[in-house]
């Protein structure tokens, strides 16, 4: 199939960027969208001109690198899924797809595609850990933990940290990733002697990096490529405010 694609093009984090028109044959509908953006840049080195830098390590779905928007929607029209297994069986000859970063204050543009996720890094520095020892594998599968808690974390877990959630929303807010993330060390017991103690580090460092606040428009669980639904920010706000309180107390 034939593509024209329009790609956010920007020299470095200064440089002011714009969308730059190319034009695509024989695309072939079993690639994927990063291997189509392979073909592009094979064919712009061909032509001496720079790649277009994009983000990507996997390509399973697994990484959380890959970070495009795609005709306005982060990782592109497929519901959960990753822009590196969305394929281009999904678009029609003659189609014009336009492709830019993810865009939030804090997630600056490094370069074309690639922003800067190191904000996320902090978040999970301030509190996405446990002190618990746990020994081995088999030492921790000694410890009972029940099926629907253990479910609950494991979905909570499912987040692989890719900032779609914060792409998607108008307020460039973080919420659903933290929120994922507490949830799911808060959940099981080996998490729980600093639960509280996370809850107020991560939600703070959450801010402290200036992303926006949640006002329920609920764009980030429509995007987010592991289904990581709304309900997880309701428990995070609940533990937050809990600890809060015991902070004062
Ligand atoms: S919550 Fe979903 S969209 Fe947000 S970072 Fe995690 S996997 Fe990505
Ligand atoms: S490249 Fe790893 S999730 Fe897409």
């Amino acid at each position: 199939m034939k593509l024209t694609l329009h790609i956010w093009r920007q020299k470095d984090a200064k440089s002011p960027g714009k969308l730059v028109r190319y034009e695509l044959d024989d695309v072939n509908e079993h690639m994927s969208f990063l291997e189509m953006l392979d073909v592009l840049n094979e064919q712009l080195v061909a032509k001496g001109e720079e790649p277009v830098a994009f983000d990507h390590d996997c390509r399973e779905g697994i990484c959380g690198m890959c970070s495009l928007v795609i005709n306005g929607i982060p990782h592109g029209p497929d519901r959960g899924t990753t822009v590196c297994q969305l394929h281009m069986r999904r678009f029609r000859d003659g189609d014009e797809i336009t492709i830019e970063p993810w865009r939030a204050r804090a997630f600056p543009v490094v370069r074309d595609l690639i922003v800067d996720r190191s904000a996320f890094d902090r978040i999970m520095q301030a509190g996405g850990f446990i002190s618990q020892n746990t020994g081995s594998a088999p030492d921790a599968n000694t410890l009972p933990i029940s099926k629907e808690d253990a479910d609950a974390a494991f979905d909570a877990a499912a987040c692989i940290g890719c900032g779609a959630c914060v792409a998607a929303c108008p307020n460039a807010s973080a919420m659903l990733f933290v929120a994922a993330k507490i949830g799911h060390l808060s959940m099981l017991p080996q998490g729980k002697p600093e639960e509280y103690r996370r809850a107020r580090a991560m939600v703070d460092a959450m801010d402290a990096a200036g992303f926006g606040n949640c006002s329920n428009h609920y764009e980030c669980e429509a995007v987010c490529p592991k289904e990581i639904g709304v309900d997880w920010i309701a428990r995070m706000n609940r533990k937050y405010l809990r600890a809060t309180f015991r902070k004062r107390a």
